[in-house]
């Protein structure tokens, strides 16, 4: 159990001593962490929500659940301001706790009771399109949730829901039939596809007469038409050849790819049990879902404003013409990851823009009865220096290929500056590393919701919040390690004296709490920014307390804080994807 989880248990019982009866049934005090230290580690504000009932002042009330609770191995309790009770964590306690974690491979944090199934869609590019840096942030974000829920003890199945039946094909297939050339394809095809899907679309638009034309060709592909089939086929196949190749780079996996092709079967059968049941109904002659009244008007996803009045954005699920749209293969997607799968949750990486999206899903399933822990897990864009969306000079979308090789390419000279003496194989591992892990943290710091700028020299910096900088205090900590004669052999008890140690220690500890939450809020940078802390507490403790130079316990209890912030270290931002190299 966590600490706030204690220290929560042993509040209630000493609320119920103070208030007895008052106290109501089932009432479980909850703790918090302090967002400032000179208030303690946590605090609680329960006197205050209780006084009120309990007819009493709540700084009185605190007072005397404070003394009540006294003092426990764990910590003290004090008030403070209208009726807060703080709680300071002893560093005997602390030490206790580090001691703990010295023997746990999970570094204290205890695998979740509540074990779900659950699906995460994430990265989902669209095939010859490209996949271009807004991609990035689903595909990183992704990954880490899947790491982080895995390792909780949740049934993860990663599934990677690529954009494989769009129109975008009438313009490939002609395209692939008059103007593609082999030789192209087979160097990289994703380019390829790209490029071919670019010339056809401004062909189009000099010359109105093709745009039919390549009508024709999706018509005769959704028919059933052989040879275009097989070209569809191969177009998905290269693609994923493509995409993989990127995927093996950034060390990113899925359990499957389900694509939006494979629904194709499911969506009439979709859309007749929607009519049959009620929930959709045409409407000028699509079929459409709308508000069935169960939210306010502004929380419901089927109303928009408009001149001061609600009007209704009906989810459209088959249009006039027959054609089926992105909602219909996204309510067959979740009918068979509930069925197929079992999943009870299922969470979706994927941008802000599609929030009205995702809302609409997810009502017409509640309509359907379906539940479930369904998420949308939404971001912001990715902008350049500028604060404009992120383009290369030509203004084009950067792809995420070659922001990949750039990482790359940079981090190659950093490493090249820092150890020019290290052997070339080992710098080029270090350099991937590096590199990718760059990226990432880049991506994971920020909280997804905003956007942020992205900035080659501040990502790769050997300061601040970047992976190299954790990269390079991860490579510090295990140096100490090459100075010790003989394995480092885990103290029986640790003793904690100076600042330094006790809040290096205080932070270890604080990993049990923070790998959880990261993923209940869905929020990798909570992770990011706990590392990023540790590693400064862990420089601040460096500096003031000599480690290899102190003796017997002393040095002990120092190495031990030592090995402990390495293995968090490495642990942690294996959660986020990102590799520790050994040496830099
Ligand atoms: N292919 C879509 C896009 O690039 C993302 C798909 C997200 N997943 C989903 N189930 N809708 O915008």
């Amino acid at each position: 159990m966590t600490i706030p989880t204690l220290l929560s248990e042993q509040l209630t019982t000493s609320l119920a001593k103070v208030l007895g009866d008052t106290l109501p049934a089932g009432f479980e005090a909850s703790v918090t962490a302090s967002q400032d230290l000179r208030f303690g580690d946590y605090q609680s504000n329960a006197a205050m929500m209780l006084a009120k009932q309990a007819k009493m002042n709540p700084r009185a009330l605190a007072t005397q659940v404070a003394e009540a609770f006294g003092e426990s191995e764990i910590a003290t309790a004090e008030i403070a301001g209208p009726g807060f009770i703080n709680f300071r964590v002893k560093p005997s306690y602390f030490a206790k706790r580090a001691q703990m974690m010295l023997g746990d491979e999970r570094l204290g944090v205890a695998k979740t009771s509540q074990p779900k199934t659950l699906v995460i869609d994430f990265s989902a590019p669209n095939v010859a399109k490209p996949m271009h840096v807004g991609h990035i942030r689903s595909t990183i974000i992704g990954d880490t949730l899947g790491r982080l829920a895995r390792f909780m003890g949740h049934t993860v199945i990663t599934d990677n829901h690529i954009g494989d039946w769009g129109t975008q094909f009438g313009m490939i297939l002609w395209g692939w039939k008059n103007l593609l050339k082999q030789e192209d394809l087979e160097k990289d095809p994703i380019e390829a596809l790209l490029a071919v899907y670019k010339k056809v679309n401004a062909m189009c638009k000099e010359d109105p007469a093709l745009l039919p034309v390549c009508k024709e060709e999706l018509v005769k592909l959704q028919s059933g038409d052989k040879e275009n089939l097989d070209i569809w086929k191969r177009c998905i196949a290269v693609t994923k050849t493509g995409l993989e190749k990127i995927y093996n780079q950034l060390d990113i996996h899925f359990d499957y790819w389900l694509g939006e092709s494979a629904y194709n079967d499911a969506l009439a059968p979709l859309v007749d049990d929607l009519l049959a049941k009620g929930i959709a109904r045409v409407s000028d002659g699509a079929v459409c879902v709308f508000s069935d009244g169960f939210h306010k008007p502004q929380e419901d996803p089927f109303l928009v404003q408009k001149d001061g009045e609600w009007v209704p954005v009906p989810a459209i699920i088959r249009k006039a013409d027959g054609g089926f749209l992105y909602a219909t293969t996204d309510l067959a997607t979740l009918d068979y990851r509930t069925k197929h799968f079992q999943a009870d949750s299922i969470w979706y990486v994927v941008g802000a823009p599609q929030e009205k999206h995702f809302k609409q899903i997810f009502d017409i399933e509640r309509m359907r009865g379906v539940s479930g822990d369904f998420r949308h897990v939404a971001f912001g864009s990715i902008l350049g220096k500028d604060r404009r969306p992120f383009k290369t000079r030509s203004g084009d979308t950067v792809s995420l290929q070659d922001v990949i090789d750039e990482a790359i390419a940079r981090a190659t000279k950093v490493v090249e500056e820092k150890s020019p003496d290290m052997p070339e194989d080992e710098k080029s591992h270090v350099a991937q590393i590096v590199g990718i892990g760059a990226i990432k943290f880049a991506e994971l710091s920020q909280n997804r919701l905003s956007d942020y700028i992205f900035d080659w020299d501040k990502m790769l910096a050997l300061t601040g919040d970047t992976a190299p900088y954790l990269q390079n205090s991860y490579v510090r900590v295990r140096s100490i390690f090459r100075k010790i004669d003989g394995e480092f052999k885990a103290p029986a008890s640790l003793t904690l004296s100076e600042d330094a140690e006790i809040h290096l220690a205080r932070l270890l500890v604080r990993y049990a709490e923070v790998v959880p939450s990261t993923l209940d809020d869905c929020k990798p940078n909570l992770l990011a920014a706990y590392l990023y802390e540790l590693a400064r507490a862990f420089h601040s403790f460096y500096e003031a307390c000599p480690v290899l130079r102190s003796e017997g316990d002393v040095r002990e209890s120092r190495l031990a804080l030592c090995e402990l912030t390495a293995r968090v270290l490495k642990q942690g931002m294996g959660l986020l994807g990102i590799e520790m190299p050994d040496r830099m």
